[in-house]
């Protein structure tokens, strides 16, 4: 059957015909909410890249997950700026290292009903900036995956939820589940940063947390744009060495990578819709080009329709203001 009898349009002539067939739902409770906590700071300092987003002191980060309770959002994922860098990122494991004390902050205020996700890289804790130990210019593979494990444990001693790896070093999900469970945190679930690709989509994060590398670039560790299959294995390493969560990194140059992760995988999918495609939304709206809600809604719809279960998304702080359609 075909046009006259067929009519597409038939279905789409009202608001309410089109939401009774709506097959994907946004919910806040499906985003997570990234926060930068800073342990040099009394006041939150705006990211210049990131309009409307904060760094914040750690005094500060119980209330911002007030805010993102109060969005519907139940979920935070935490990235520190520490004091003190240094060759070996001692202050990402640091006892009272600034994401450890956030994550002592959230849980004492908000208990059980916030899920607090502590990302584990060393690139924010490094001075030169890669998110591995370094020698003579190579990122060292099988010597960083004891320190991300020690990460871990600490994120786990202060509370955290979830831990989520993202250095893109080798093994690094087994050896993290190894030092958990050692450490009796056999019940802490790991969500992976499992295929992260080198992009130009992170620049306003690296300005945001200080991570930009001092040297050379990340490409030895993180994945490179044109091999679909290497996703693939990426992820079945990953749950391979226990990963309960995998995720694709960036979003939406990747929507055939999540796509692919959805249809191989019976776990949760986890898209990360990076610092850049929040920050190209933000400008072109600022300049009156394109109507910002609406576009956030198809993004993360779009996000979504390819297969992802969580978004990890910084419009997750107004989620309210653009989820409903207006
Ligand atoms: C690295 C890390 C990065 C992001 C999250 N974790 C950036 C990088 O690899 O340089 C980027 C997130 C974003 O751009 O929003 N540990």
């Amino acid at each position: 059957m075909s046009f006259p009898t067929v009519r597409m349009r038939r279905l789409r002539r009202t608001a309410a015909m089109r939401e009774i067939l709506n097959q994907v739902n946004l919910q806040p409770n499906n985003l997570i909410y990234p926060i930068f906590v800073d342990e040099g700071i009394t006041k939150p300092v705006a990211i210049e890249s990131m309009p409307g987003y904060s760094r914040l002191p750690v005094d500060q980060v119980a209330d911002e997950g007030k805010l993102a309770l109060e969005q519907g959002v139940k979920s935070v994922l935490l990235f520190g700026i520490p004091a003190l860098k240094d060759e070996s990122g001692t202050s990402a494991f640091a006892k009272n290292g600034v994401v450890q004390k956030a994550i002592d902050e959230l849980k004492k205020t908000h208990g059980e009903e916030l899920v607090v996700i502590g990302d584990v890289c060393l690139c924010e804790y490094m001075s030169h900036g890669h998110c591995g130990l370094v020698k003579d210019g190579e990122v060292l593979n099988d010597q960083t995956l004891e320190i991300l494990g020690k990460v871990a444990v600490s994120q786990a001693e202060a509370g955290a939820d979830v831990v989520a790896p993202s250095a893109m070093m080798d093994g690094q999900v087994g050896a993290i589940r190894e030092a958990l469970d050692d450490a009796g945190f056999e019940q802490i679930p790991i969500m992976a940063y499992s295929a992260k690709y080198a992009s130009g989509f992170y620049g306003p994060f690296r300005e945001a947390v200080e991570s930009t590398p001092k040297f050379g670039n990340r490409r030895s560790y993180q994945m490179s744009q044109g091999s679909p299959e290497e996703a693939l294995r990426e992820m079945e390493l990953d749950l391979n060495e226990g990963a309960d969560m995998i995720m694709v990194k960036p979003a939406l140059a990747y929507l055939d990578i999540i796509s692919i992760a959805k249809d191989n995988f019976n776990v949760p999918i986890v898209a990360y819709n990076v610092s850049g495609e929040y920050s190209m939304v933000k400008a072109a709206a600022m300049n009156g080009w394109i109507d910002e809600k609406t576009v956030i809604r198809e993004i993360l719809t779009g996000i979504k329709r390819a297969g992802a279960d969580l978004i990890i998304t910084y419009f997750a702080k107004n989620a309210k203001s653009w989820l409903n359609q207006s």
